[in-house]
């Protein structure tokens, strides 16, 4: 008798304590692959990606050259100017000798590196008014700098040079300050460390895997963002050794999300969420809305990740377009993580804050269409012209990029109970019976809730 109430205390206790519930995993990607995202991660849509380091101070590539995507990352500097293979080495090298000397060494910019001015709360408060949900760090690029005191890192990083401040620390304190989620980005490997050249094994042993572990035990992030994983397979990274301590182990277990970029073989097929970058993986045409598993596309705001001088009006995307791009990302099942690129001293360049406020400005008022939404997988099969579709429950989000001059019809509905036009109190005219028919307010441009694009919710849709 006595063993049996046991036997049944020990059943209810599992029942109700989710630790005992809670899943282990080995180090296979079989394994691994069969942790969900949390649900965070998908429900917030918009984050901001921020890099930062030694490249921030020459902050040059060749925006205008007629030559690749890649090519004009700004925080390339370093390897575009001593690897010559390709055609951009010679306009990273001619503005190099020519402006600072060809004497003058990269490493030498770190002294310059001294974000003097700055302050962390204000960026993050940026990003609040931006709307943005989460923010990612570069904490070490390829250049292999740190941003914040790594012990692995003697003499590279931002406490012992430059800012002599932890400027990951400092911003992710600022950020989880604000109620957002703090990522951090983590390059795996490193153009030019002797370690890295000679003695790959040694390299994750001593260096890689310490530095990750140490990031995530000093700032418990919610995102680990890796990447520059392409010159080996994931067995060599020992990626998933060390995926399986961060799900099992590390005292973030259950918030942390990460990406696909865990080796050669990797994006999307393993890991957390695929990622897109300027709309590729690696050189394929990326992901639509087909795609069930959680994604994100990553991009600057102009052509560059890391602050480009040189980069004008015409190399940036106008608000607009940033607003555009979130919708057409987000109906079709991702999350935007838009670059900025602050300079050396710490700021964030004006146009950029602007940029990002007027997406915030969008979404105070049209928030519920984008947050916590999902594709419409019964939408149409052929796409209506500047209408993108979300949805919430049974409430379907009909997002207009262009104010629609006629009425919209929209195949596949039964029946509907109100659609309203977000932030105006304006009634909207609409009828269902097999297609929902919309007819757009007649509105005073004065009287208009937003600009760049209009929601109607459509409440209690029937299908
Ligand atoms: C890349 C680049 C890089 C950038 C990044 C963001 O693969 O090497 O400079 O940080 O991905 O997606």
């Amino acid at each position: 008798m006595k063993l049996r109430q046991h036997l049944l205390l020990l059943c209810l206790f599992c029942l109700i304590s989710p630790a005992v519930w809670s899943q282990k995993y080995d180090s296979s990607w079989e394994s691994i692959d069969k942790r969900p995202i949390p649900a965070w991660f998908s429900d917030a849509k918009f984050g901001i990606f921020i890099h930062w380091g030694v490249y921030s101070v020459p902050a040059w590539a060749p925006a205008d050259a007629p030559i690749g995507v890649y090519a004009k990352y700004a925080e390339w500097y370093w390897n575009k100017l001593l690897v010559n293979s390709g055609e951009e080495h010679k306009y990273f090298k001619a503005f190099h000798d020519s402006i600072y000397g060809s004497k003058f060494q990269y490493q030498d910019f770190a002294s310059q590196f001294k974000a003097e001015l700055f302050e962390p709360e204000k960026w993050a408060d940026v990003f609040t008014r931006a709307g943005a949900k989460y923010v990612v760090l570069t904490s070490k690029h390829h250049e292999g700098f740190c941003l914040w005191p790594s012990e692995q890192s003697w003499n590279w990083n931002s406490v012992d040079i430059g800012a002599h401040r932890d400027l990951a620390g400092d911003l992710s304190k600022a950020v989880k300050a604000k109620g957002l989620h703090m990522g951090f980005y983590y390059s795996l490997y490193e153009w030019f460390n002797p370690l890295y050249k000679s003695n790959l094994e040694k390299y994750v042993d001593d260096h890689m895997i310490p530095q990750m572990k140490d990031l995530v035990n000093r700032y418990q992030p919610d995102v680990l963002w890796t990447d520059g994983e392409w010159d080996h397979p994931s067995e060599k990274w020992k990626s998933t050794q060390f995926l399986s301590w961060l799900y099992n182990d590390s005292p973030v277990k259950n918030s942390i999300v990460v990406n696909d970029r865990w080796g050669k073989e990797t994006r999307a097929k393993h890991g957390g969420y695929y990622t897109t970058e300027y709309d590729l993986v690696h050189d394929k045409k990326g992901i639509d809305k087909a795609v069930t598993h959680s994604w994100e596309e990553c991009r600057g705001i102009g052509t560059s990740f890391g602050y480009n001088r040189i980069e004008d009006l015409d190399n940036y995307m106008s608000s607009k377009a940033l607003i555009d791009l979130l919708v057409e990302k987000v109906s079709s099942g991702g999350n935007l993580l838009l670059d900025i690129g602050p300079t050396a001293d710490g700021l964030i360049p004006v146009i950029m804050q602007e940029r990002l406020l007027d997406m915030g400005d969008w979404l105070r008022v049209n928030g519920e269409a984008i947050y916590g939404t999902q594709v419409w997988r019964k939408s149409p099969d052929k796409s209506i012209p500047g209408v993108f579709f979300t949805l919430k429950g049974n409430d379907l989000f009909v997002i207009c990029t262009k104010w629609p001059q006629g009425p919209i019809v929209i195949p596949g509905i039964e029946s509907v109970q109100t659609v309203s036009l977000m932030g105006s109190p304006i009634k909207v005219k609409a009828s269902a019976n097999g297609s929902l028919t919309i007819h757009p307010p007649a509105i005073n441009p004065a009287n208009m809730p937003c600009q760049h694009a209009w929601v109607f919710k459509v409440s209690n849709i029937g299908i």
